[in-house]
């Protein structure tokens, strides 16, 4: 996708990256290996800082041998370690926010224009200290748009949380300082789906229930919680996944077409789309893995579930009637994320041995690739047809060239963009939509660890 909208930031002097939660999984296993690729790819600014904010009591060498010897961190210290300073910081503790205040005056020095971009990889009960925090100690004030707030999802714990954060932000911020994170957004096979959509004739014709049989969303992990028992146990599949990524991707597959590829033209068309989302209890199930119960933090009588098979439709003329699953979950049989859509028969298919539904499969994650199936000859003098794959596989074609999704994410926050970043109102009508499940929970079973849910080539 082009990432268009306001360039707000075209060049700076001084860039300054702050993580609250550096010493958590999702800093060790996902930001710091953005921020490497960032390192060796952005030239849009003179110098950069990246401040690792935890609650221990590390010195910079410290933190770079805690990440270093973490398993959940797969990237290059070296690439790092010019760029990085820890800072101790107790999240809720206003006066231990000095520390942070000293650092930045030291840093700041002098008529350079610098960005701050404040990263809360942190849950959302800490959100509002730290937001609150940062402007009393004037690291942030409202209306500055060089200072920008982060805040990784999940947005809240529950709708009502969501809204309460949402309004605190909204009267202590400018809408434009505050990113709500989906890295899902940052993802390329994700940002292609408009692309995909609206650039090609041909998908756009068929785009809709004459010709849909079937949607599929798939994310499938292998992995189970990891060491995320406390932080799993409170949100769920539900939250974790579904109301973020997966509802993304739906609102992205269904959408219409926006007025243009302004962050707020697309975010508009998305929440359109979600308001059409109707969940379909009898046809969807909950589950959760065999020996969850026994991960460290999770309560043992646990009924959190660890997968969603939710099946959905999109209440419009264009969309009544198509199945739409959403289907994820942990310690399954594979990692890979895809997105199916399955057609309808072609009038002529009873003419022809082997004719199969053709598909299009927009494969984001082991490989990011997208896969047409068509019918096609099998043998001369026959009516045979087989399965015909016409494939783009970008990260075979172009090795390197596919980046965690959060270096993205981290180009357009340097920028001052929004378009990889979900609106509140999405945010909401997401919410809506748990809630519909909450309120009529489907079926629940157990399932046993490398559960096969089926893949995108079977
Ligand atoms: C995160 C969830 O948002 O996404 C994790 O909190 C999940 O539970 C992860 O494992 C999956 O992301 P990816 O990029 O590895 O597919």
């Amino acid at each position: 996708m082009n990432l268009a909208g306001t360039l707000y930031i075209k060049k700076m002097n001084k860039l300054i990256i702050t993580i609250f939660g550096a010493t958590g999984d999702l800093t060790l296993r996902k930001l710091l290996p953005a921020l490497e690729t960032l390192i060796k790819t952005q030239k849009d600014y003179e110098s950069l800082t990246i401040v690792a904010v935890g609650r221990r009591a590390f010195t910079s060498e410290e933190y770079l041998s805690f990440v270093s010897e973490s398993n959940a961190f797969s990237g290059d210290i070296n690439t790092l370690r010019p760029y990085l300073v820890y800072t101790q910081v107790d999240a809720l503790k206003p006066n231990t926010y000095e520390n942070l205040k000293t650092l930045f005056s030291a840093l700041s020095s002098g008529k350079q224009s610098v960005r701050k971009i404040f990263y809360l990889a942190v849950g959302p009960d800490l959100f509002l200290d730290i937001a609150s925090n940062l402007l009393d100690t004037k690291l942030v004030t409202k209306g500055d748009l060089n200072s920008i707030i982060a805040f990784e999802k999940p947005f809240g714990h529950t709708f009502e949380d969501a809204r309460f954060i949402n309004a605190f932000l909204e009267e202590k911020f400018s809408p434009a300082q505050i990113y709500r994170v989906d890295h899902y957004l940052g993802k390329e096979m994700i940002q292609n789906i408009i692309d995909l959509r609206f650039s090609n004739t041909f998908i756009h014709a068929i785009w809709n229930n004459e010709h849909i049989r079937e949607i599929k969303i798939v994310v499938s992990e292998k992995d189970g919680i990891l060491n995320r028992g406390a932080y799993y146990d409170e949100v769920g599949v539900l939250n974790d996944m579904v109301q973020s990524h997966l509802l993304q991707i739906l609102a992205l597959l269904v959408m219409d077409i926006p007025h243009s590829l302004a962050s707020e033209d697309i975010q508009n068309a998305k929440i359109a789309a979600l308001e059409k989302v109707k969940y379909i209890a009898s046809e969807s199930l909950l589950g959760q893995y065999k020996g969850y119960r026994n991960e460290l933090g999770v309560d043992p009588d646990s009924l959190i579930s660890t997968l969603a098979f939710l099946r959905v439709e999109v209440q419009t003329p264009k969309y009544n009637g198509i199945p739409i699953y959403l289907i994820t979950g942990k310690k399954l049989a594979r990692k890979e994320a895809y997105i199916e859509v399955i057609f309808k028969d072609a009038p002529g298919s009873h003419l022809f041995a082997g004719s199969r539904p053709n598909r299009l499969i927009i494969e984001i994650a082991p490989e990011s690739r997208i896969t047409l199936e068509l019918n096609s000859l099998a043998k001369l003098h026959t009516s045979e047809v087989v399965p015909t794959k016409l494939e783009h596989c970008f990260s075979c074609n172009f090795p390197g060239a596919i980046k965690e999704a959060y270096s993205a994410l981290f180009t357009e926050m340097i920028h001052g963009r929004k378009t990889l970043f979900p609106s509140f109102n999405e945010i909401a009508k997401a919410w809506d939509i748990i809630c519909q499940i909450r309120d009529e929970k489907p079926r629940y079973f157990i399932y046993e660890p490398g559960f096969d849910m089926g893949g995108n080539n079977d």
